[in-house]
């Protein structure tokens, strides 16, 4: 069944001060739903600053999750969690606490209470395997084997999901491409994102292994918008599946010239240094035809339109950077260091004044 007017039903999205999170609650508040916002504000609160005054905001650890946070609420978006492979293998249990266990608590939660539209943001890195890997597109049957702590937190919490689906309970897992684009809460470690950053600052941008690697890319506001569609599909068809996200799949060198292009049209010069060494890096290919197919949700929004946006955002009308994108805050593992030092250090100095 569908689930007819939406309006004025509550949301709790996990994650919601993140890139994607803060996207998700926009646009959730505006197609008029009510949102209930939660997570632990590693990286500030800049995500949701805009709408503020028109969310509840609860901080708190989702390792810590109190079910109240559940009351009243129609369908959860989860997207917390350590985000990306640095940040996992810095702290392995913490990842799988997060990731896997947190998820669980989460949705056990959910279950009891009878919410049981649920959407998890997993990652299609799940797919990878490597450079020099078997090169076929992958879709949502191909047999996968994932061996890094985050793409095994995010695996195992989607078996985990699918296993505790009952009656009261139809969870829906989305596997991520890796993501491009602005979101209040920026972040400069993903590769599109990068690129940028490293053009306007550097005026060069460097790809390894000849940047012949495979990507599946999409939009922050394209994932955001996939998992609303989730919610607000008729849940027969979408209970218990897994989706890809993806706009297209692109080789690495392909990206860095997107960047390039983008930047000459308004006047920045900057170069490819094309290294032809490297260290093993990822390199799958993905389809996204299934979750056109269910619930004719596609993707928008191209790799070029979100580098003019994102440039529109931190560039003035001379071309000059209005905000700080070297800010360690952009850059989950840099941040997560400096978080942890500087945690050891009061524990050991005490508090600071
Ligand atoms: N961005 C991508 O390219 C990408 C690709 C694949 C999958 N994903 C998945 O999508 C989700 C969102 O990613 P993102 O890019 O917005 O990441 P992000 O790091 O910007 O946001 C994650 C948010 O989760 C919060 N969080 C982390 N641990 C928490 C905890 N223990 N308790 C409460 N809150 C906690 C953080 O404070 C942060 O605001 C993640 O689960 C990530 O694994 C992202």
């Amino acid at each position: 069944m569908g689930c007819g007017d939406m309006t004025g039903k509550l949301v709790l999205v996990t994650g919601a001060a993140g890139y994607i999170g803060a996207l998700v609650v926009q646009q959730l508040l505006d197609r008029g739903y009510r949102v209930r916002a939660h997570d632990k504000m590693y990286y500030g609160d800049q995500g949701l600053r805009a709408v503020r005054d028109r969310v509840e905001v609860v901080q708190g650890d989702l390792r810590r999750f109190d079910p109240v946070a559940l009351d009243g609420v129609f369908a959860v978006i989860h997207q917390a969690g350590l985000s990306n492979d640095p940040t996992a293998n810095f702290n392995p249990r913490a990842n799988y606490s997060i990731n896997t266990v947190a998820t669980q608590v989460l949705a056990e939660a959910c279950r009891q209470r009878g919410i049981e539209r649920f959407t998890f943001a997993s990652s299609a890195s799940l797919y990878d395997a490597g450079l020099g890997g078997e090169d076929i597109l992958k879709d949502e049957n191909t047999p996968i084997n994932p061996l890094m702590p985050y793409s095994l937190s995010n695996f195992e919490a989607e078996r985990i999901l699918f296993h505790m689906r009952d009656e009261h309970f139809k969870p829906t897992s989305l596997r991520h491409a890796t993501v491009y684009g602005f979101s209040p809460r920026m972040r400069f470690d993903l590769v599109v994102n990068t690129f940028i950053k490293d053009a306007l600052t550097k005026g060069e941008i460097t790809v390894h292994n000849g940047g012949e690697m495979w990507r599946p890319l999409i939009d922050a506001a394209d994932v955001a918008r996939a998992h609303i569609a989730c919610i607000e599909a008729p849940v027969e068809r979408v209970d218990g599946e897994v989706f890809n996200l993806v706009y297209r799949n692109y080789r690495i060198l392909e990206l860095a010239h997107f960047v390039i292009d983008r930047l000459k049209a308004r006047g920045h010069a900057a170069a490819i240094k094309v290294e032809y060494s490297g260290h093993p890096q990822r390199s799958y290919r993905i389809s996204g035809e299934k979750i056109t197919d269910r619930i004719g949700f596609t993707p928008q929004v191209s790799v070029q339109q979100a580098i003019d946006e994102i440039l529109d955002a931190i560039l003035d009308e001379n071309g000059k950077l209005t905000t700080n994108i070297l800010h360690p805050r952009h850059y989950n593992i840099e941040w997560m260091t400096l978080l942890h030092e500087a945690e050891m250090l009061v524990k050991a100095t005490g508090s600071i004044y």
